[in-house]
């Protein structure tokens, strides 16, 4: 059995769909969902589906604390759906090639620092560009930089809002992301 952890800062729509997804696979489990924001609806979710949940610090997670339960729980795999903060290189190099983000993106349009959420779309609409999409990338030391495993990509018009392009975006994390982990974790 592989064990995955799920990183989130807010509302964890996609981790509902990956919990969803490996609720009753007998080769990988979501075994610990994790957050830097102890108020964060995910925790709810992960409650819901009687997923164990860890909350900690910037600081903690920068000491070392957050890697000493990944290892204590013996977690293979790291996935990160909407988690806003800076991963430290003492966990990337832990979990070298076992680390894997989702971007709302067409990466390498609109990464690195302060690119997420609502400000991605926006620049996307700003921008006047015709598509839009997701990235599904492995993490390493940079922002956004790591080796990208899958994209999708969605036509943007120009009615689109950044809310209507940020639904669409949404729409194919969910679609794709769980089905892309277990590719990538070979379950
Ligand atoms: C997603 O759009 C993801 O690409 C980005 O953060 C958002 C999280 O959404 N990194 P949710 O919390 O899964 O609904």
């Amino acid at each position: 059995m592989k064990r995955l952890a799920i990183l989130a800062s807010g509302s964890g729509s996609n981790a509902e769909k990956i919990m969803e997804h490996f609720q009753h696979s007998d080769k990988a489990e979501i075994a610990l969902v994790a957050s830097n924001k102890t108020e964060a609806f995910v925790l709810e979710r992960a409650r819901k589906f009687g997923v164990p949940t860890f909350t900690f610090s910037r600081k903690e997670m920068d000491a070392g604390m957050l890697l000493e339960k990944l290892q204590a729980e013996n977690i293979d795999w790291v996935i990160l759906a909407g988690f806003l903060l800076k991963i430290p290189d003492h966990l990337t190099h832990a979990y070298s090639d076992k680390m894997v983000n989702i971007h709302p993106a067409l990466l390498p349009k609109y990464g690195g620092k302060g690119m997420y959420g609502s400000f991605v779309h926006a620049a996307v609409k700003d921008a006047g560009d015709t598509e839009t999409g997701i990235t599904i990338h492995l993490v390493n030391e940079h922002y956004d930089e790591g080796k990208i495993i899958f994209q999708a990509s969605t036509p943007v018009s120009l009615e689109d809002t950044p809310e209507t392009i940020a639904d669409k975006v949404h729409a194919l994390e969910h679609a794709h992301f769980p089905r892309v982990i277990g590719e990538l974790v070979g379950v």
